[in-house]
């Protein structure tokens, strides 16, 4: 439950109580879900008591509110991802947690606050830990649950990839495949506030009619299957909106290749994942005759590029929480799961046609 200082006296009964440097609660056996060895993650992970590190001059302990499970978590713990943490490791990369006390040097954060990481590699699928000040942001008081949560990775990737690729304006039009993904959706979202189109490809399911109309209640221009866009209609759709100046490609292999056609001369192409895991294939006329450019977006990198710029971190979450207070983007569509129950969201957020991100919860 959030803490609302201005709510105290009806509140107290619901909450710990507040100290300068500590919220006081009975202690509980903190745990977390650890995994020893790569592998299948509902194999390797284990729930296990743990002992919380010493808070010291600079720790902040905090209580893990809820975390999401991305497949970029499932890589690290399958071995597979760009970044591996030493092992033993908690699994998760994001999710946000209530500061419960901080050691007597922390400035930026105090007990009630509510934080999120600043950095992939924390493990945050965990009922508690203290972490560092210099690894947390502050996020504005009233940031819903959900929309907290899944903060640090999706929206902020979407956010970047329109900011710093193509000079858009409003009008213009951007095409995305995955477009149900987290980043999808965000993307959806706030390409719509920034007064961009966007051409959503999806794949096509039993569901499809279900799925087109949450896209669209988020703000999705034109939303197309995959075999449409490879289909000579997609023409007609260009007769309505500008050719796009911007793909971005979560899926690479053929979706990527389709996508490329569509691109207008001198667009440029993101990759930022590779999902359907097969390589993007170029036309060469693609690159000869319309001189297209072929980008790598990765969040991670992003962020270490900008460790003494911690301002531009924290300004693009201030800006991204600003568009959640405004209504203007929402969390993904979410399946909330206790953590004892993980092996269960393992196992369903591997699935394909889900359109929902498991979210565990503390
Ligand atoms: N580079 C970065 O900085 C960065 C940051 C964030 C995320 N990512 C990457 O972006 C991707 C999406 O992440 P997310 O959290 O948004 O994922 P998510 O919410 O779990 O969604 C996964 C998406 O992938 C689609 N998909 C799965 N298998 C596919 C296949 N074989 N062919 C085509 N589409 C497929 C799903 O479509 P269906 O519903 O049709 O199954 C869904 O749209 C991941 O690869 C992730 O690692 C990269």
């Amino acid at each position: 439950m959030r803490l609302g200082l201005v709510l105290w006296g009806w509140r107290s009964r619901f909450l710990p109580a507040l100290s300068l440097r500590g919220l006081k609660t009975a202690p509980s056996q903190p745990r977390a879900l650890v995994y020893e060895q790569h592998g299948e993650p509902a194999r390797v992970l284990k729930l296990k008591d743990v002992e919380l590190a010493e808070l010291g001059d600079s720790g902040v302990h905090v209580k893990m509110l809820a975390a999401p499970i991305n497949p970029s978590d499932i890589n690290m713990i399958q071995g597979t991802y760009a970044l591996l943490p030493d092992l033993p490791a908690v699994g998760g990369n994001e999710g946000v947690g209530q500061v419960m006390e901080i050691g007597s040097h922390v400035t930026s954060v105090k007990p009630g606050d509510w934080v999120i990481p600043v950095d992939a590699g924390l493990g945050t699928w965990r009922t508690d830990a203290v972490f560092s000040e210099e690894a947390l942001v502050k996020l504005p008081a009233n940031t819903p649950l959900l929309c907290a949560a899944t903060l640090c990775v999706n929206p902020c990737t979407a956010y970047r990839m329109l900011s710093d690729f193509e000079a858009l304006r409003p009008g213009d039009s951007i095409i995305q495949n995955a477009a149900n993904s987290g980043v999808g959706q965000a993307v959806i979202q706030i390409a719509a506030a920034m007064g961009l189109k966007t051409i959503n490809v999806i794949r096509d399911r039993p569901n499809l009619q279900e799925l087109v109309d949450r896209l669209t209640s988020l703000g999705a221009d034109h939303i197309i299957t995959e075999e449409m866009l490879r289909k000579p209609e997609m023409k007609d759709l260009f007769k309505k909106v500008p050719k796009p100046q911007l793909a971005l490609n979560c899926v690479g292999g053929k979706s990527a290749t389709e996508m490329l056609r569509h691109l207008q001369h001198k667009g440029t192409m993101v990759t930022y994942g590779g999902m359907a895991k097969q390589p993007v294939t170029v036309p060469v006329s693609t690159l000869i005759f319309k001189d297209v450019k072929l980008r790598g977006f990765w969040m991670t990198q992003w962020k270490r590029n900008q460790v003494h710029n911690k301002d531009s971190l924290t300004g693009m979450i201030l800006k991204l929480c600003d568009l959640i207070h405004k209504g203007q983007l929402t969390a993904p569509a979410c399946t909330k799961v206790p953590l004892k129950d993980y092996a269960i969201a393992l196992e369903a957020s591997m699935q394909p046609y889900t359109s929902t991100k498991h979210i565990l919860v503390m």
